[in-house]
């Protein structure tokens, strides 16, 4: 070698703590990773943001039961047979619930996943776990409901309700795809959270009611108190949520000639009382 370019390539390298490093320290950059391939290498691609624990032998992710929940495993009994069918899902976050269908046999689930990274985990999901019924798409689910007219056998709205923008809007749109649809969500209760209760503390106190047509629902504004700022937030669009009335949803449904069968209830829930349903129209 050209011994001018040796000493600067000598000199560069003791700037840069190269030549401690040893062969590390020519790595060209942070992209790159130096193991066969693994699936917890993949994994690691978000390390600290999982929220679900991934049904891996040996993989270390997050720790949520979203890939055995048994909220899924209720509505698929209560459905008795998804063999073929065609899902809609609203928010699949890491593809648990999405996973558990295929499971059951359903035909194809298209998964609209707002937060890029959130779709990106998916993908990952995906690939590790062979998901051929699986197609999960990026962008927001309510520009999408608001545009599309396809129907689908059953669609899944499992904790949306709250992060959306405009919910008395949302489950407008979403009432037009279905016939089945499975909701989990926060609610208000003002029988399971009386005043004084410490789960009021996040409402902003900004409430309102929101009419389209013939509907009126009210909406109780919630701070996320800057959890949407972290990497691993796992909410809405918007820097705050709306809570609903959880009687005024149930009605909605109801008013429509859906047949609405409760379950999960849990009015003690740490962020504030919560449920799912299944609403069912013949
Ligand atoms: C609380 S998580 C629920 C995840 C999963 N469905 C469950 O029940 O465990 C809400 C998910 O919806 C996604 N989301 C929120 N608003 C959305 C929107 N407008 N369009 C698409 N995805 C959205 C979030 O990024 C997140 O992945």
């Amino acid at each position: 070698m050209n011994p001018a370019r040796a000493a600067f390539d000598h000199v560069r390298r003791l700037v840069n703590g190269d030549r401690l490093r040893g062969e590390a320290g020519w790595r060209a950059n942070d992209s790159f990773v130096h193991h066969a391939p693994s699936p917890q290498q993949a994994v690691d691609i978000f390390a600290g943001d999982w929220a679900s624990k991934l049904p891996i032998d040996g993989v270390t992710s997050g720790t949520a039961g979203l890939f055995d929940d048994a909220r899924i495993r209720w509505l698929i009994e209560r459905l008795g047979s998804v063999e073929g069918w065609s899902v809609l899902e609203l928010g699949p976050l890491e593809g648990g619930h999405t996973a558990m269908l295929g499971e059951a046999g359903v035909a194809s689930v298209v998964a609209i996943e707002a937060n890029k990274s959130a779709y990106l985990r998916c993908l990952v999901v995906k690939a590790l776990l062979k998901l051929d019924h699986a197609h999960f798409e990026l962008g927001d689910f309510d520009a999408f409901l608001a545009q599309t007219d396809r129907r689908f056998d059953l669609l899944m709205a499992s904790g949306i309700l709250y992060h959306m923008a405009d919910p008395l809007q949302t489950l407008l749109d979403m009432v037009k795809l279905s016939d089945r649809i499975f909701v989990w969500s926060h609610f208000v209760d003002r029988a399971a959270m009386p005043v004084g209760d410490r789960r009021w503390r996040p409402m902003t106190g900004e409430v309102t009611k929101r009419t389209i047509g013939d509907d009126t629902m009210t909406y109780h504004v919630r701070s996320y108190r800057g959890s949407e700022g972290k990497s691993e937030f796992c909410g809405g669009t918007m820097s705050r949520s709306i809570w609903l009335d959880q009687d005024e949803v149930l009605d909605f449904f109801r008013r429509r000639g859906f047949a609405v069968e409760t379950a999960f209830a849990e009015p003690d829930a740490v962020a504030g009382p919560s449920m799912c349903f299944l609403a069912r129209r013949s």
